[in-house]
């Protein structure tokens, strides 16, 4: 009789994720410097209802980060993805390290590592020092370097305890949303910005590497980037939608695995752009090389597809889902995830191990009357995901790890706190926290190492 689960390989790691600004609240706390999402937020209009990580999950707290560590140590994962805001650490970007901040993530990691979970660090998910942003942020190359520093100080403190890192957490969506299209920090416009921003971005990624290496010794360290890459297919056969998602798989996809792993920029973006940048002006000898410094492993971030159409001028234009959706709008497509595990293989990353750094989605979970907050939709959503994950692995994809985003209900950018898409359930005026059944089942999926196999 065939087995109804599907075993993942021995080591597999499995694990969950959060992020700095979504989850630590406390932002001016012990000396931290303004970051530009502290500033965005501001922006009136920019958040939905207004809302701010000023509190957010309040996991800076000491005794509340004592409370997740030990949601943490009952899920039971291999691994755990956290964030490292910069500017607690270097309030404008630059100069001396503040130890008030590194002991937070100190204390941190040393929970994790006590708990069994290893640690994988990210140097950095969006909050740039507002300071360095007033002199250009990620369209001046200076901030390339400011990064690095930091990047050495950071492992200097951490890379003892700290065995894998993540250094940019998709560039994409820093160049195109907060550079490109304005929605996420610093709010600014155009695309010769967005890809100025993002050059620089993969650049800080290649030297950070190498500063972390160096600053971790002899000590191997697992380091990669996350990108976020995006299944697209086209609203309809016609040749315009086809131009269309052509063209936006170019942009948000190509330009950051070509430059990773070809160590140059998909010549249709180039030439698309070529006025918008003055043809690439901002490329400099030697930084395709050292963008392609080889590396450990690449994270992928899968939430959904998108269907693209030509908009006006050709312009591509995403349209909603024409089939299943999370809360949040986005299109549940969980073959999508295996077909392009494979497709990255064979295109780009060939044997280098892949994780999936981010799945998951949001729903309009609640705490019902007895107390529970029942999410069949998200356990749903994961084991359809994880069974391709588990197919791809058996197709050879060498498929390293699957976390989950997210451990805890947060602040959602944009969106600010209506987008749940956490584990467990958090009441944002009482800070308190409510397992979902989703949390339940995972725990159980770990300790199995393995999903129910499909109907
Ligand atoms: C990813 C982000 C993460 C979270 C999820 C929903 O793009 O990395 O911070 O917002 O989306």
């Amino acid at each position: 009789m065939a087995s109804r689960t599907l075993r993942f390989p021995p080591g597999f790691v499995w694990g969950a994720a959060t992020s700095a600004y979504q989850v630590e609240g406390a932002t001016r706390a012990a000396g931290k410097g303004e970051s530009i999402w502290d500033r965005f937020v501001k922006q009136p209009g920019a958040i939905l209802h207004g809302d701010t990580g000023a509190q957010a999950c309040n996991s800076f707290d000491p005794a509340q980060l004592e409370i997740d560590l030990g949601l943490i140590a009952r899920l039971g994962p291999g691994a755990y993805i956290f964030s490292i805001q910069w500017p607690r650490i270097q309030p404008r970007g630059r100069g001396r390290a503040r130890e008030a901040g590194l002991d937070y993530y100190r204390r941190l990691v040393d929970g994790l590592l006590a708990r069994g979970v290893t640690p994988v660090a990210t140097l950095y998910h969006w909050e740039l020092p507002q300071a360095l942003q007033d002199e250009g942020g990620w369209a001046s190359r200076d901030t390339v370097d400011r990064f690095a520093d930091y990047a050495g100080i950071v492992g200097k403190a951490l890379a003892d305890r700290v065995p894998a890192w993540v250094t940019q957490n998709e560039p994409a969506t820093s160049s195109w949303l907060g550079y490109g299209e304005g929605k996420h920090a610093p709010g600014l416009r155009g695309a010769g910005n967005a890809l100025r921003a993002a050059h620089h971005l993969l650049l800080s990624h290649g030297r950070a590497t190498r500063r972390l290496r160096a600053a971790a010794g002899a000590r191997p360290l697992g380091i990669g980037p996350v990108l976020n890459l995006v299944p697209l297919r086209p609203a309809s056969p016609g040749v315009a939608d086809r131009r269309a998602t052509s063209r936006r798989d170019g942009e948000q996809n190509r330009f950051f695995l070509d430059a990773l792993f070809r160590g140059r920029y998909p010549a249709d973006v180039r030439r698309r752009h070529r006025k918008a940048t003055r043809d690439f002006a901002f490329v400099r000898a030697g930084d395709m090389a050292e963008i392609a410094t080889p590396i450990d492993f690449l994270g992928v971030n899968y939430y959904r597809s998108d269907r693209v159409a030509a908009g006006p001028g050709g312009e591509p234009e995403v349209r909603p889902p024409d089939g299943p959706a999370t809360a949040m709008g986005w299109a549940i497509d969980p073959p999508a995830l295996g077909t392009l595990l494979r497709e990255l293989q064979r295109s780009h990353t060939g044997e280098l191990p892949l994780i999936v750094s981010e799945n998951g989605a949001s729903f309009r979970d609640y705490v019902d009357p007895e107390g529970r907050c029942r999410d069949p939709e998200r356990i749903d959503f994961l084991k359809r995901h994880l069974q391709e994950a588990h197919r791809a692995v058996a197709d050879g994809v060498p498929l390293k790890g699957f976390f989950v985003w997210s451990l805890l209900d947060n602040f959602e950018w944009d969106s600010g706190y209506r987008e749940r898409f956490g584990l467990v359930h958090v009441d944002y005026p009482t800070q308190r926290r409510t397992p979902k059944a989703s949390f339940e089942w995972y725990r159980q999926t770990i300790r199995a190492n393995a999903v129910e196999r499909a109907r």
